[in-house]
């Protein structure tokens, strides 16, 4: 899908992309057994890149990072250089449904906020052959936190083509991809708020002021001011989970 271009100076100008947060990546990351220390970890819809410099604290091995927005490698690459991390991160512009690696290759793949672009289960599927056998994947998307969710929230996640299970409905996913499920971690509220939300109604209402009469960008502005509302109207019934599994 072609996104205007706008969307794309919108997202540029945020610290991260979607919701998540640091201390979620670093919990979700001690949930999984010690990896090698060379161990190779693809980061995949990585974005600006700040779960790549997460992993990349948490690890000492080699992470590949791929986004198929070359602007957000290039933030990832201007920290690599100025870091000294050249020889353990690279980035791979590319698309998520078209890896260009060889099969059972990695230790771990890792992507936060970016399966739903090819659907969960389908994500799970074609990246899977890309794990070594006993390797991890954790992956975090949307579902609902609570059964029988208002009609207007229901109809909002439809508008937006997307269509939001239980985390019961998740786990049978999992295992149709044929991977084990070790842990779920629900993302905490923070993680919605202070790197993603809070940031985005900043830059939305800095935006009006040159965009707002433009038509087609004042319209993606009430877009996502509308997917924040969303959220705080009705965050009790849906959020994202982190799924951690292995290739068994
Ligand atoms: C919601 S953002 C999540 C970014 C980052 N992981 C984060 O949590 O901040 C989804 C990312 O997927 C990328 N993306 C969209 N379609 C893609 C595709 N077909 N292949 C690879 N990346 C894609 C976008 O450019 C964006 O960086």
């Amino acid at each position: 899908m072609q996104l205007p271009a706008f969307f794309y100076t919108v997202f540029e100008s945020l610290p991260r992309q979607g919701p998540g947060c640091t201390a979620a990546t670093r919990k979700v990351f001690s949930l999984l057994p010690p990896l090698p220390q060379d161990a190779k970890i693809l980061d995949i819809g990585c974005g600006s890149g700040t779960q790549t410099r997460d992993l990349a604290a948490l690890t000492t091995g080699h992470i590949t990072a791929v986004d198929n927005h070359q602007p957000f490698l290039d933030t990832i690459d201007a920290w690599v250089k100025k870091t000294g991390k050249a020889d353990r991160i690279k980035t791979v512009c590319a698309s998520m449904d078209a890896l260009p690696f060889g099969k059972g290759r990695f230790d771990l793949i890792w992507s936060e906020g970016a399966i739903f672009i090819i659907g969960f289960e389908q994500g799970l599927k074609t990246w899977k052959p890309f794990l070594k056998k006993g390797g991890y994947m954790v992956v975090s998307d949307a579902d609902w936190f609570e059964p029988n969710p208002p009609a207007e929230l229901a109809k909002w996640w439809e508008s937006e083509g997307y269509v939001p299970v239980s985390e019961d409905e998740m786990k049978e996913r999992v295992k149709r991809a044929g991977l084990r499920l070790i842990a779920t971690y629900r993302l905490p509220e923070a993680g919605w708020w202070d790197n993603y939300l809070v940031p985005l109604l900043a830059r939305i209402a800095e935006f009006r002021k040159t965009h707002g009469k433009n038509p087609a960008d004042a319209a993606l502005l009430d877009s996502l001011e509308h997917e924040a509302d969303m959220y705080r109207r009705f965050k009790r019934y849906y959020g994202y989970t982190f799924f951690v599994m292995q290739n068994v």
